[in-house]
């Protein structure tokens, strides 16, 4: 194994997307940023130096941060952030895993502009679990908004109402020949007729589900989250913001240009619609005149696309990379997820739009929750979040008595090695919304959904046991549920909350804290000697 030693400059940057110029903050002066390449089992090093007006943190999405959740990166969670003109060494090791990640930043809505991919080869000695490509290619998909982010948000919070919908989707940072900005020659992808390509597709959206497709096409997924599935064709890839999605595009045909797009779902249509992002795969040899194959995008409500995406998705489950998941469950969980108006006179964003899990809406702490739980601090959190909902739920209709919201810094504790089984429960309350819920420190096995209201009697006979996803992030049906089984292997606090940022700005969000175990490594290390204050 290396070490990987990477310098993250966070800089405004003057930017031209989607016909318009304007400073964006990003790493090292590009948009979409920086791929950090590694493999399995190496230790990676990344020095942050904040050279903008904003604090900043940086997250790496996925990476399991075993033991080392000093590195994770989630602001007042498990670090205070990196002030303007200071730095911070991100220090960790990529164990038991492999595959496509990504990083971005963890504070505010700067991971709009503020992201980029981690890719991870396995290890020596194992190859991929499926014929090997012959070349890999990064594919994010985003948004561009036209107008100054952290500035939207700050004005949007004081009247409560938040933005929802960017003014483009883009893929490698732009929207392409066929949306907004014609002039805009938009990413085009080289190939070659007869070769195979892999896709490392990430969905680094703040706010936007999204179907991916190529003209003419078909892709087999080999991976998510970087964990290896069975492999599967499709025509269309549905992913949510903070999901990875590997996709082989096998370049079977002689010649021409196809276009490849990037477009929104929600499972109830809504006024706002934003064009779907385009590029270009183009065959080599192909003459410029040739007009390029539309594809068919997806309606935006195009739940039974989606929802057969997401059922195909099985652990590989192989004698490399059995799926272990846990069967005796020690700490059996129902969280529901909410959307409301709070209606809290005494809380402290008083009435407004808030979002929770069983109610609480997460207050960020003025210290990290991980400094308060390694130095004994008190006053900070308090370990009492409910493990079950507080207040009866129904998905259907309107539950008045469900908008009592309550604001906390509650955690909920797991003892080292305990496995969990958690219910997420959407409710519904004000639009049918997915919510693409993602845990830090520890990868989960989806096993099992549905909808309406999750019976405790009849739906657990029907889960999947054997060869369920595996994955950090997953998408809670509207109007419906999953199940998520892992075991807390990790000791530290850990984030989970709704990937969809103008949920998250609100309040759904939640940690759990786990504690140390009794052996050797299993306990979180003292924190690095550079580790920024508050
Ligand atoms: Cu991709 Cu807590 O984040």
């Amino acid at each position: 194994c290396k070490i990987r030693i990477y310098k993250f400059n966070v800089m405004e940057t003057n930017t031209t997307r989607v016909c318009t110029t304007k400073p964006i903050i990003t790493v090292n002066g590009l948009f979409p940023g920086p791929t950090i390449f590694a493999n399995e089992d190496d230790n990676v090093l990344v020095k942050v130096v904040n050279q903008v007006q904003y604090n900043v943190t940086i997250h790496w999405h996925g990476i399991k941060q075993i033991r080392s959740g000093w590195a994770d990166g989630p602001a007042f969670v498990t670090q205070c952030p990196i002030q303007p003109g200071q730095s911070y060494v991100y220090n960790f090791t990529i164990m038991d895993q492999r595959g496509t990640l990504w990083w971005h930043a963890h504070i505010g809505w700067l991971r709009a502009t503020v992201h980029g991919a981690l890719v991870i080869q396995p290890k020596v000695g194992f190859p991929y679990p499926f014929p090997s490509p012959d070349n890999e290619v990064v594919i994010i998909l985003a948004e561009w908004w036209k107008s100054d982010i952290e500035a939207l948000i700050s004005s949007a919070m004081k009247i409560g109402i938040v933005p929802q919908a960017s003014d483009a989707y883009t893929i490698n940072g732009q929207s392409g020949p066929v949306s907004y900005c014609y002039s805009e020659g938009g990413f085009s992808l080289s190939v070659e007729p007869g070769k195979k390509y892999m896709l490392r597709i990430i969905n680094a959206a703040l706010n936007e589900e999204l179907f991916f497709k190529i003209a003419g096409h078909n892709l087999t997924i080999v991976e998510v989250d970087a964990t290896y599935v069975k492999p599967f064709k499709t025509d269309t890839v549905f992913i949510t913001p903070g999901q990875t999605t590997n996709a082989i595009l096998e370049a079977n045909l002689a010649t021409g240009k196809y276009l490849m797009t990037a477009s929104p779902f929600m499972a109830e249509p809504v006024p706002i619609d934003t064009l779907a992002a385009t590029a270009t795969v183009h065959y080599s040899g192909t003459e410029s005149s040739v007009s390029t194959t539309l594809a068919d995008i997806p309606p935006r409500n195009a739940t039974p696309l989606a929802t057969a995406f997401v059922n195909s998705l099985k652990s590989l489950n192989s004698e490399k990379y059995p799926a272990k998941v846990p069967l005796k469950i020690d700490h059996s969980l129902l969280f529901t997820i909410g959307l409301g108006i709070n209606p809290c006179a005494n809380c402290i964003h008083g009435t407004r739009l808030a979002a929770y899990f069983n109610n609480v809406s997460f207050i960020a702490p003025k210290i990290a929750l991980l400094n308060a739980h390694f130095f004994n601090t008190s006053g900070v959190f308090t370990d009492d979040f409910p493990g079950n909902p507080i207040i009866p739920y129904n998905y259907t209709g309107i539950q008045p008595k469900n908008l009592r919201t309550m604001e906390g810094t509650r955690l909920y504790r797991l003892a080292f090695n305990s496995t969990v089984q958690l219910i997420l429960q959407d409710t519904v309350m004000i639009t049918p919304e997915n919510h693409p819920i993602h845990l830090h420190g520890m990868n989960f096995f989806v096993v099992g959904k549905g909808l309406g209201n999750f019976d405790p009697e009849k739906d657990p006979d029907n889960f999947n046991l054997v060869d369920p996803v595996e994955r950090n992030t997953v998408g809670v049906p509207s109007g419906g549920w999953v199940a998520i089984r892992f075991r807390a292997d990790n000791p530290g606090v850990w984030f989970m909350h709704c990937h969809l940022e103008s949920h998250t700005i609100v309040g759904l969000e939640m940690a759990f804290v786990v504690d140390n175990g009794q052996g050797p490594n299993q306990s979180v290390q003292p924190p690095p000697t550079d580790l920024p204050s508050c």
